[in-house]
């Protein structure tokens, strides 16, 4: 036998309908459509309707019910699901669990990874590795985050870049020169005064005082953030273009972590690549932290084609960043389905929203 590849085979995503747009934005903090337009790209974005037990997996199931109906795959055929996100539904039992259960995948076993905005990244080449152990045939890789649940609605900074989605990849074997080639991952340690969030965790559990406090949100220096985002990113793919012998004229697509249109901008630049061959979603999906890439590859699939070389890249809290190389496996004009057909789900009223989340309506 020879050597094993692991190829996405289909791609699922799910994101909500409420749509928070930038004249409503301005109506909870002191901000303007123009300021957010210059400084992040940002139009509108998704948010999840918070209701009762509606969480990530909310979101991951509809794009794994997508992923399970487009491909024809049995539930009972998956090995794996393995779920890339920052906030899972809860601490435990992981969201891969309920995904599992959902779909009665009873041959299957999964957990979540936690790498913020790097987690598909991560998440993709350890799917990829089980793959290519040879012992495994089918693995589900999902990204996504409801980063609403954790966004700081007072706080002008960060409120305007985060939203809710999910997406997801099903990685099978082949053993043609397709799939996930290499990556360079890497974790520094050093970004917990740039981006975190504080509380609900084992160093500082829940308590009265870390709500009042409102250490439950994510805290951001995003100017801090922006250049390590830049550098890192650029740098991670010119490791892999080098590695692999790539030109710049061999890349069909750059997919970024989609934070803010000035990044991905600077990146292409940096590279020497032009943005009509990088994959850019963030004007109407913001940041969905480990659901941008798998977004974008849902967003895009239909200009996918067979043999395109792909560069994903991605930067988040820790700090984590990569790039992976991928030879795409198949014409994405095999599914004809229309990713807006799956946003109908999901209506929330704007009044329920703000009162979910504390505001003042
Ligand atoms: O996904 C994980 C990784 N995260 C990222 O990659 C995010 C990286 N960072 C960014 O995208 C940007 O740094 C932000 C979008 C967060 C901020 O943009 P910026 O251009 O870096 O703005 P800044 O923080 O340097 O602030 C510039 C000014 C400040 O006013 P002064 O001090 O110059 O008077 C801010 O108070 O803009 C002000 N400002 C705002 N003004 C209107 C900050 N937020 C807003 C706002 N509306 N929403």
């Amino acid at each position: 036998m020879g050597k094993i590849n692991a190829v996405i085979t289909g791609i699922g995503g799910w994101v909500p309908t409420y749509i928070l747009d930038n004249e409503e934005m301005a109506t909870l903090v002191e901000t303007s459509d123009e300021w957010i337009m210059e400084r992040i790209g940002v139009k509108t974005r998704h948010v999840l309707k918070p209701q009762e037990g509606v969480g990530t997996s909310f979101m991951m199931k509809k794009a794994v019910k997508q992923l399970l109906d487009k491909t024809g795959a049995n539930p009972e055929s998956i090995d794996a699901v393995l779920v890339a996100t920052t906030t899972p539904d809860y601490h435990f039992p992981s969201t891969a669990s309920l995904i599992i259960g959902e779909f009665g995948m009873k041959n299957a076993f999964g957990f979540d990874m936690e790498a913020a905005c790097a987690g598909f990244l991560y998440a993709m080449e350890t799917g990829a590795n089980y793959i290519r152990s040879g012992r495994f045939k089918k693995v589900i890789v999902c990204g996504g985050d409801q980063m609403t649940s954790i966004t700081n609605y007072e706080d002008r900074n960060t409120c305007p870049i985060f939203a809710d989605g999910a997406a997801c990849v099903m990685l099978e074997a082949t053993e043609e020169e397709y799939g996930l080639m290499d990556s360079y991952l890497r974790v520094d340690g050093k970004g917990y005064d740039l981006l975190h969030k504080a509380a609900g965790g084992s160093a500082l559990p829940s308590s009265h005082e870390t709500v009042d406090q409102r250490l439950h949100y994510v805290y951001q220096e995003g100017r801090s953030v922006f250049k390590h985002a830049v550098t890192n990113m650029a740098d991670s793919v010119e490791q892999i273009i080098n590695r692999n012998n790539l030109t710049k004229d061999d890349i069909a697509w750059i997919i970024p972590h989609q934070a803010n249109v000035r990044i991905e901008s600077a990146v292409a630049r940096r590279i020497g690549v032009e943005e009509d061959h990088v994959m850019i979603n963030v004007d109407h999906m913001a940041n969905t932290s480990a659901g941008t890439l798998p977004l974008c590859l849902w967003e895009y699939e239909q200009q996918l084609k067979k043999g395109d070389k792909l560069i994903f890249t991605a930067f988040g809290a820790g700090f984590s960043w990569g790039a992976s190389y991928m030879i795409w496996g198949y014409d994405g004009s095999k599914y004809a389905d229309n990713p807006a057909e799956f946003y109908k789900e999901g209506q929330i009223s704007r009044e329920e929203w703000y009162t979910k989340r504390g505001i003042q309506f």
